[in-house]
Parts: C-alpha cells; sequence; structure tokens
C-alpha cells in the first residue's frame, strides 16, 4: 500500500508532492477567509458545523478519505483569539449521532467542558450548542468531541485553538503542524474502530501520518527566518518524539505553558496524543537545501520523515542569532507543596500487565469478566461502570494544593490528562526535571511514575484520563470532584 506510508528514511530520493501541505498551512494560519482575522474585538463568535465529509488526506497517491469534521475540514479550523477575550462558539451537529465540544486544556467553568452528562447533555443531531467561556491563559490548545471520543476524533473532528498573547512573541512567521495518525484501508477508507486489542495494547495505532490532513511532507521557509512552531498531537494513540537535523531551536512553551527555552537534553519534543509544544526555530541553512524533522518514537528501524523544511532561494541564511527570550507565564496559582494533600493514582490493566481482576459496580470482577464488559484498565483498583455518574476518584477542597503521584504499573504508554487545571509536573521516577515544567498532561512510560502539584482552583467534576482514546473508552478514566 504505497499511498499509506510515509517517506521511511531509507527512500533517499523526494517524492513529488503537491504544493498542498504548503497550501493548507496557510489555511491553517487562518489565510483562507475561512476563519475570521484576530481583532481586537471583546468577543470571538464563530460556528463550528460537526458533519461528513471527505478529506484528501493521500491525495495524489489515492482517493478522498470519507471522514467526520469540523466544517468539512480536517484538521477542523483554527480559532484565534487574544488572552483576556471571551469565546463564543455555536456548534451544530449535523452527524447522526450525539456529540459535544471539549476544550482541550482550558480553565475555563465545568458547565463549558464539553463532558457529556458530567458538564452538559450531549448535542443531539440537528441541535446546536453554545460555547461561551473567557480565554485566561495564552497558549496553543485544541478542541475535540468528549462522546464516542475514539470514533469522533479518529474520524477527523478536532481543531486547534490558539489564544494569543498580548505581547508577541518577536518571530518573524508562525507555522502550525497538527500531527495525526490514520487507520486506513488499501481504498484509503478510515478502518472499523473498536477492536479488542486497540483496547488492551497501545491504542489505535495508525499507518498514515498526516500533518495539517496531508501525507505531504514539505514546509518551504526563508534562509535566515526565525519562525515559531506550534506542534499538536490529535492522534488517538501514537506518541511522536521528533528531532530537528542541524537547526538550531528551543522549546518556549508545552501544553500551551511557557517554558524556560532550552533544547531538550536527548534533542527529542516527545509528544504524547492530546500533547503540544511551541518551538523557536532558526532557520539556517544555504539557499535551496533543506532540513528533515524525523519521529524516532518507536526506535530506529520505525524512524520516518515526518516533514522536511525546504529553503527557497534568496540571500544566505546564516545569522548568529541569541535564544529566544520566554514567554510571559500564564497566571496559574502555585500550589503550597509544604502543605499540600498527598495523593497516589494506580494505573494497572492491559495486556501484560499481570492485573488480576478490579472491583466494577461494587463487585470484584476477573480480568476475564472485565474485559467481557470491555474493560481492560483499572485505576486504583477499580473501574467506574459507567464513569459519568459513578463517585469520583477524588473529592478535592476548593483552594487547597494537592500532590497526586501517578504510577504506571502497566507495559504502555499513558498520556495522563485533567481537565479544568494546570498542574506541575514535579518528577519523573524521584528525579526533579530540568525545567519547571507546567501542562495539563504528563506522558507516562511503561512502569513509570511521576509526581504533579496544582491548587484545586476550579470548581466542578473534571475528567481526569489517559488521552489514548481506546484506554479511555476501556477503564482509564474517572472523575475528579473539586468543591
Ligand atoms: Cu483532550 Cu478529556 O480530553
Ligand atoms: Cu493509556
Amino acid at each position: 500500500m504505497k499511498f499509506i506510508s510515509r517517506r521511511s528514511l531509507g527512500w533517499g530520493r523526494q517524492q513529488p508532492i503537491g504544493r498542498r501541505a504548503v497550501l493548507q498551512s496557510l489555511g491553517a494560519l487562518g489565510l483562507t477567509g475561512l476563519v475570521p482575522a484576530p481583532s481586537k474585538a471583546a468577543r470571538q463568535t464563530h460556528r463550528l458545523i460537526a458533519e461528513e465529509g471527505h478529506a484528501p488526506l493521500v491525495e495524489g497517491e489515492g482517493p478522498a478519505t470519507a471522514v467526520w469534521a469540523f466544517n468539512g475540514q480536517v484538521p477542523g479550523p483554527v480559532l484565534r483569539a487574544r488572552q483576556g477575550e471571551r469565546l463564543r462558539v455555536e456548534v451544530e451537529n449535523r452527524l447522526s449521532e450525539p456529540t459535544t465540544v471539549h476544550w482541550h486544556g482550558l480553565r475555563i467553568p465545568a458547565n463549558m467542558d464539553g463532558v457529556p452528562w458530567l458538564s452538559q447533555t450531549p448535542i443531539k443531531p440537528g441541535e446546536t450548542f453554545v460555547y461561551d467561556f473567557e480565554l485566561k491563559d495564552a497558549g496553543t490548545y485544541w478542541y475535540h468531541p468528549h462522546i464516542n471520543s475514539a470514533e469522533q476524533v479518529g474520524r477527523g473532528l478536532h481543531g486547534v485553538l490558539i489564544v494569543e498573547e498580548p505581547e508577541p512573541l518577536p518571530v518573524d512567521r508562525e507555522i502550525l503542524w497538527v500531527l495525526d495518525d490514520w487507520r486506513l484501508d488499501q481504498t484509503a477508507q478510515i478502518a472499523p474502530f473498536g477492536a479488542m486489542h486497540d483496547m488492551s495494547h497501545a491504542g489505535r495505532f495508525g499507518n498514515t501520518v498526516t500533518v495539517n490532513g496531508s501525507i505531504g511532507i514539505e514546509e518551504a521557509v526563508q534562509p535566515g527566518e526565525r519562525v515559531r512552531l506550534r506542534l499538536v498531537n490529535v492522534a488517538n494513540a501514537r506518541v511522536f518524539s521528533m528531532f530537528l537535523e542541524d537547526l538550531p531551536y528551543w522549546v518556549v512553551a508545552y501544553d500551551g505553558q511557557p517554558v524556560s527555552p532550552h533544547q531538550p537534553a536527548d534533542g527529542r519534543i516527545r509528544l504524547g496524543p492530546g500533547m503540544r509544544a511551541d518551538l523557536v526555530i532558526d532557520m539556517q541553512g544555504e539557499p535551496d537545501s533543506l532540513r528533515r524533522v524525523i519521529d524516532d518514537a518507536y526506535g530506529r528501524d520505525n524512524a520516518y520523515e515526518v516533514m522536511r523544511f525546504v529553503f527557497g532561494a534568496g540571500p544566505s541564511g546564516v545569522v548568529e542569532r541569541t535564544p529566544p527570550e520566554g514567554l510571559r507565564p500564564n497566571p496559574v496559582a502555585r500550589p503550597d507543596l509544604a502543605r499540600a494533600e498527598r495523593k497516589q493514582v494506580l494505573f494497572e490493566g492491559g495486556a501484560m500487565g499481570g492485573l488480576s481482576g478490579a472491583h466494577m459496580g461494587g463487585r470484584f470482577l476477573s480480568m476475564r469478566e472485565l474485559a467481557q464488559a470491555g474493560k481492560l484498565w483499572a485505576i486504583n483498583g477499580t473501574v467506574p461502570q459507567d464513569v459519568f455518574t459513578a463517585p469520583p476518584l477524588f473529592e478535592l477542597t476548593l483552594g487547597e494544593s494537592y500532590v497526586i503521584e501517578l504510577v504506571n504499573e502497566t507495559a504502555f504508554d499513558h498520556p495522563v490528562h485533567l481537565h479544568g487545571h494546570i498542574f506541575e509536573v514535579l518528577s519523573r521516577n524521584g528525579q526533579p526535571l530540568d525545567h519547571k515544567l507546567l501542562a495539563d498532561s504528563v506522558l507516562l512510560r511503561p512502569r513509570e511514575r511521576a509526581e504533579i502539584a496544582f491548587v484545586a482552583d476550579n470548581p466542578g467534576a473534571w475528567m481526569f484520563h489517559c488521552h489514548v482514546l481506546e484506554h479511555q473508552e476501556s477503564g482509564m478514566m474517572a472523575t475528579v470532584k473539586v468543591a
């Protein structure tokens, strides 16, 4: 199946691609007219329609793919607003099943969070729901349904929300790459959902990586320009671990939250599903040269080229530049570590996890019985039968600080995500981090543990789950109540 593989590192010569990659990045930046340009208005109003459509994911090498998409686009429209503005989004459901929209990473009121039953009744086919909230934090965020998530997100329902800082980073240009992973069949159509193997193993791993909805892999750049690159992983299950060949760059934010500009120790930007990173890259290269961006998350043998920067003609771009200044932090409360209450969360189960069973609906079920009920993972020894109505995993006191140790007792990666809050990652396997890290997700590697700390300052019931969507739907999801 030629069209579903991105260029492996061995292929050498470039395959012809159209201008789609470039055009789509322009589209993604809101320059196509489909997205209102940023303005000084205090409220941004947008309309999203969840509908069926077709997307040219593998254009040039195969037919269009039938998708579910916001406004018929994959990825959905880029919403842009300024920090401090209000965002109003009317969401119309033209699918044949209920949906919701969750605003991933945003600290907004619980009734705007888009979780079915917990925040709102699901939007039925034909209905419209209006989301309206203030944008407290600047950064790179995204939106997606939170019901039947593996299928709705996996069929293409997702989009990016960019909240601009009051003073933008001084760069020449901004680029957005929405990273996705699709499981396509021979005719470039989306393979069926619900495989037990996906739930019990690493999730729905795809065979077609797209950037901004295209397998085209070129990004045209000017020699010498300084670029801000926003990366968003919207894949159901694939982890990306990317490096830039021979280009000076700094990470300036993870999950939308500023980090002191630095290059990661192993040179990799590792993004689990749902996670984001903002980079500043100096395009140091001779005219007409190229630099590759390579993902080797699953080892050297599975490494492939995600994208390549192709330098235009023009003056030579090798100019030494100083590192960028850091972004201004968002107004996130600092946890009081001395007085924080400590809690532990144990993630267990899955294939090769050695879990014998867990409690569900007040009964202890064997792993076999759980699997028959479609559940393969447990949190602190329990699997909620219906997570939206089950008692919360924790009841936290509004305004108090908490340190939670997350323990991955399984053989798989789990990007663990908390709604409504931004936490600090204090340690990994007992070791403090090199750079202070604020985030809404933390990627736990197999058998890894991490400590997170935050102030429970947003009242309501919040989802707390693994963002591998197949894990989320088979037991790795709970709620945390703040009151
Ligand atoms: Cu991307 Cu529960 O969320
Ligand atoms: Cu998981």
